[in-house]
């Protein structure tokens, strides 16, 4: 049976909320969203940090099925969010809610984070993407190497990007453990326990 959602769905408001949003995907989707996927205030929240001070171009870091890049993007359309995903099946589906969705500044891009060229992009979103490596807990699927190792190169690959950023670059964490961000990037009005983070470069 097809698990893809009808027409008749595109009559709600799709940025009502996570349960109207999430009906643009698969059943599979669907089913790993409250896991894997930024919830809709999240996304809304750190997408509007991310757009508050200058610089067009945000990258999430494990792009998924675009679920934090399309709600961010239709909420500030000045802006320009590209999603990295190493997961072919995952960027079909957020090609296939972009369309839906008639997101025109979201800009998809399938493959592995560390072959682009980050100098493109101004600020970063990163939803603890590297977390698979090491908690096999419900996985998106099987079908991605995972090691200890890999989890290891990804992170110090992320750190130097980080690292190599001019002052004033903004970055959002979700439920990222904050000892993985550079001693330069500082927390900005973040209470305890809230795992979203967000971050300024400072030198
Ligand atoms: C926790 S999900 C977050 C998805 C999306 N950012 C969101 O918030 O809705 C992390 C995603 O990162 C992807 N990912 C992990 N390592 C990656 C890498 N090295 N390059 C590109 N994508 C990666 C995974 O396939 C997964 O879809």
């Amino acid at each position: 049976m097809n698990s893809w959602p009808k027409a008749a769905i595109m009559n709600k408001d799709i940025f009502s909320g996570d349960e109207a949003f999430d009906s643009l995907y698969s059943l599979r989707a669907r089913q790993l969203s409250a896991i894997h996927w930024t919830p809709m205030e999240i996304a809304k929240k750190a997408g509007a940090f991310l757009c508050a001070d200058g610089g067009k171009h945000i990258l999430d870091i494990g792009s998924g099925v675009g679920k934090f890049c399309i709600i961010a993007a239709h909420f500030n359309n000045d802006f320009v969010f590209h999603g990295i995903e190493q997961r072919k099946s995952l960027t079909d589906e957020a090609l296939i809610a972009q369309k839906a969705t008639n997101t025109g500044n979201v800009n998809f891009i399938q493959g592995n984070f560390n072959n682009l060229r980050m100098e493109e992009f101004d600020h970063f979103y990163f939803y603890n993407s590297f977390m698979e490596n090491l908690d096999y807990h419900i996985p998106i699927d099987n079908l991605i190497p995972t090691s200890a190792e890999i989890y290891t190169e990804y992170l110090q690959t992320f750190q130097d990007v980080l690292e190599d950023r001019k002052p004033g670059t903004r970055l959002a964490t979700y439920h990222a453990d904050e000892h993985y961000i550079p001693g330069s990037y500082k927390k900005i009005n973040h209470r305890p326990g809230n795992p979203l983070i967000l971050w300024i470069k400072n030198s």
